[in-house]
């Protein structure tokens, strides 16, 4: 199939991507020609697992390409993808100049039956927004062409896109027309494995499914953060209740992590931009609303634990930080916890030295030169008093802890994603503080003969 996506970032490269490694023929087009540059230079702007790869191979032979021409991107594909992004207006609605200008463009210069396919994540209606912007667009031609507009929210999550888009539990297809069902079944076919997995309903529903799915699952993180926060007080652990309620198949394991709070380019916009359309319509999300206000107060939480150890003033004390981007494996800043940490710390006073395998670069953007960066984990305990866990990369899990005990001017590790087992850092002489855990201190060593 030809297929035009428009937008190259996350998801537009993604999809692109791995609809082109099924044998699709794909342009991809971005209005920012230093984008377009550095994709056909072989570059890749953003860190995602196996993406590299993947391109390089496709555009090897030549299925997938990269334009900034609108001309040719409208002409090319049968199916026109939108994945343009969908940024917060200052009032927490999603902005969708972006995706009514690239419908705008598609009606201006389409010749021939052309599937629409909204895969930003976009509020309930924007289907209808862009059918009118299109249809506005032919009457202002005079044209009498054929279109569809189907949605198709895509649910992948950064640093697993392509095994999320190449192997989907679910694809949700918003259609209001039997002609682009039948092309969105067969656009989808090479990714349906063992069983159907196309879930078709209207526009509407489908629209709303994708920020269902993602207040669940920040309404399930703070609900856990809140949850956390009481075991603490009661001197209860917060890991043990997790595979207790886990066990559950009702409630199931995943997303029950405590942690420093939810980021990323995802959860934060869209839980503002659905308490948005709420309020637009008359009504509001109490739930959502809380879900927030919890997500932005335990984004401080590894500060009260720091002032908890070393009192309000840090005036001169040095923290070593593992981890920035929001989650591991990717180098994504957005809304991450470790900048509202890192700039708390500031505020009052310390010197922060942090390290991420991947992120740093990313960081530096936000950060500047406001803190050290190390090139190392263990580079990053030099001088420091204690040490904070904001991200858990996997080279975080089983580090040296006899260096790290050795290095810290006091044994303390402050986790905010529970890594570690509270009696094997006692047992090690470091003193332990995670989320929903409270403090396990740390056993007296031996003295080294
Ligand atoms: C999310 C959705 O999972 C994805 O389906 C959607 O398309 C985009 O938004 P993503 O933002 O990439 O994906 O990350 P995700 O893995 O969902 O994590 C989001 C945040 O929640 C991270 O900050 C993570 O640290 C936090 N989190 C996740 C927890 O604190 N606890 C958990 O149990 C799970």
């Amino acid at each position: 199939m030809k297929i035009t996506i428009i937008g190259t970032g996350y998801v537009g490269l993604v999809s692109g991507t791995c609809l082109a490694e099924v044998g699709n023929d794909v342009l991809c087009l971005d209005l920012d020609p230093k984008k377009i540059d550095t994709l056909n230079a072989g570059g890749i702007p953003i860190h995602e697992p196996g993406l590299d790869e993947l391109v390089h191979r496709n555009a090897a032979a030549g299925r997938l390409r990269f334009t900034t021409s609108i001309e040719e991107a409208v002409a090319h594909g049968t199916i026109q993808m939108i994945a343009v992004g969908t940024p917060p207006d200052e009032d927490g609605s999603a902005d969708l100049s972006h995706v009514v200008a690239a419908a705008r463009n598609i009606g201006r210069h389409m010749s021939a039956y052309k599937l629409v396919v909204d895969k930003s994540t976009v509020p309930v209606g924007t289907a209808d927004r862009v059918r009118a912007a299109i249809a506005e667009e032919l009457a202002l031609r005079g044209a009498n062409i054929e279109f569809s507009v189907v949605s198709n929210p895509e649910f992948l999550k950064e640093g697993a896109a392509v095994e999320d888009f190449m192997r989907p539990d679910r694809i949700v297809v918003g259609s209001d027309d039997e002609r682009a069902t039948k092309l969105m079944h067969t656009l989808y076919q090479p990714f349906q494995r063992n069983h159907e997995r196309l879930i078709v309903m209207d526009v509407r529903s489908a629209e709303l499914t994708k920020y269902a799915a993602n207040a669940m699952l920040a309404t399930r993180i703070s609900f856990m953060n809140e949850l956390a926060n009481l075991a603490e007080t009661l001197g209860a652990d917060i890991e043990l209740v997790r595979k207790g309620i886990g066990s559950d198949p009702r409630i199931g394991y995943h997303f029950l992590y405590a942690g420093c709070g939810y980021g990323g380019s995802c959860f934060p916009k869209d839980v503002t931009a659905l308490q948005r359309t709420a309020q637009d319509h008359g009504l509001t999300l109490q739930v959502l609303a809380a879900v927030e206000e919890v997500n932005a107060r335990q984004k401080l939480r590894l500060i009260d634990k720091v002032e908890r150890h070393f009192g309000k003033d840090l005036q001169g004390r040095h923290f070593a930080l593992w981890g920035l981007a929001f989650k591991p494996n990717t180098d994504d800043m957005r809304e991450a916890p470790a900048l509202t940490i890192i700039n708390q710390l500031l505020r009052r006073g310390a010197t922060v030295t942090a390290y991420d395998p991947i992120a740093t670069a990313e960081a530096r953007k936000h950060l500047g030169d406001t803190i050290h960066y190390a090139d190392s984990p263990m580079a990053a305990l030099d001088n420091a008093d204690a040490l904070l866990i904001v991200t858990e990369w996997k080279v975080f899990r089983s580090p040296d802890f006899t260096r790290i005990r050795k290095e810290l001017k006091r044994p303390i590790i402050i986790d905010g994603r529970n890594l570690y087992d509270p009696a094997i850092m006692a047992e090690m002489g470091i003193t332990y503080d995670a989320i929903g855990r409270g403090v396990t201190e740390a056993k007296q060593q031996e003295p080294q003969s």
